[in-house]
């Protein structure tokens, strides 16, 4: 999507699937956002608990992609109860060393809200978006040899290892030093049977 010209208001991206609802982000969402997930259990595999600015600098990444692409790691939002559970969405790989530009999938749910199936009913739906709605050919995950919860996640869906894409960077696994990546492509979206 291209970017919008400064002043030029941006229809709210909203996306509901049966329990979810994916939405761009409101000045209300952070702070139960990062109660809910700045934690060292959910952050174990992320580099750890964020300070003060750490936070400002990740809410300022996640809203610039919402405004530079249309689209973005979306606040996941419980339809029952309204309740902020994380984020699942898409952005352009950025991270160093990696793939710079393929469209890349993430989530990072609240402690209480994983082994229920919320983050791969978020994430089918945004794989759904990135293929039909973004355009993407191809989508990638990133994560650590140590994140199990997330390579596992991303065998659910579907992706495929794509070691030939792994990359040095030590930011969150400094142990290992590598990011490790997987990934789906159009055709292999085609035969999952979410
Ligand atoms: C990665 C992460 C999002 C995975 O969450 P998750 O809840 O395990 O993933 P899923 O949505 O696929 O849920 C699967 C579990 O829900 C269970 N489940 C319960 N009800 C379900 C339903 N209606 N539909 C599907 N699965 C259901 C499954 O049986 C499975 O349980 P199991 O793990 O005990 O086998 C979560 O661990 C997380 O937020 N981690 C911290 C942040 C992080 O590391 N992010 C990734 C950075 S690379």
């Amino acid at each position: 999507m291209p970017r919008m010209p400064p002043g030029c208001l941006m229809a709210e991206f909203r996306h509901e699937t049966a329990r979810l609802i994916l939405r761009d982000w409101r000045e209300e969402d952070w702070a139960e956002f990062w109660e809910g997930t700045n934690t060292s259990e959910v952050m174990r595999w992320l580099g750890g608990v964020l300070d003060e600015t750490g936070c400002a600098a990740a809410r300022r990444r996640l809203e610039s992609y919402a405004r530079d692409h249309g689209h973005t790691f979306w606040v996941v939002e419980r339809r029952e109860d309204g309740a902020v559970l994380g984020f699942c969405g898409l952005k352009r790989c950025n991270q160093k060393g990696g793939p710079t530009g393929m469209m890349e999938i993430g989530w990072r749910l609240r402690r209480e809200a994983w082994g229920h199936g919320y983050a791969k009913e978020a994430a089918l739906a945004s794989l759904a978006l990135a293929f039909e709605r973004f355009g993407a050919d191809e989508v990638i995950a990133l994560t650590v040899q140590g994140n199990e919860g997330s390579w596992g996640l991303m065998r659910r869906l579907g992706m495929r290892r794509r070691s030939d894409l792994d990359f040095a960077n030590a930011d969150f696994d400094p142990e290992t030093g590598m990011i490790i990546v997987y990934s789906i492509d159009l055709r292999e979206w085609g035969r999952v049977d979410g």
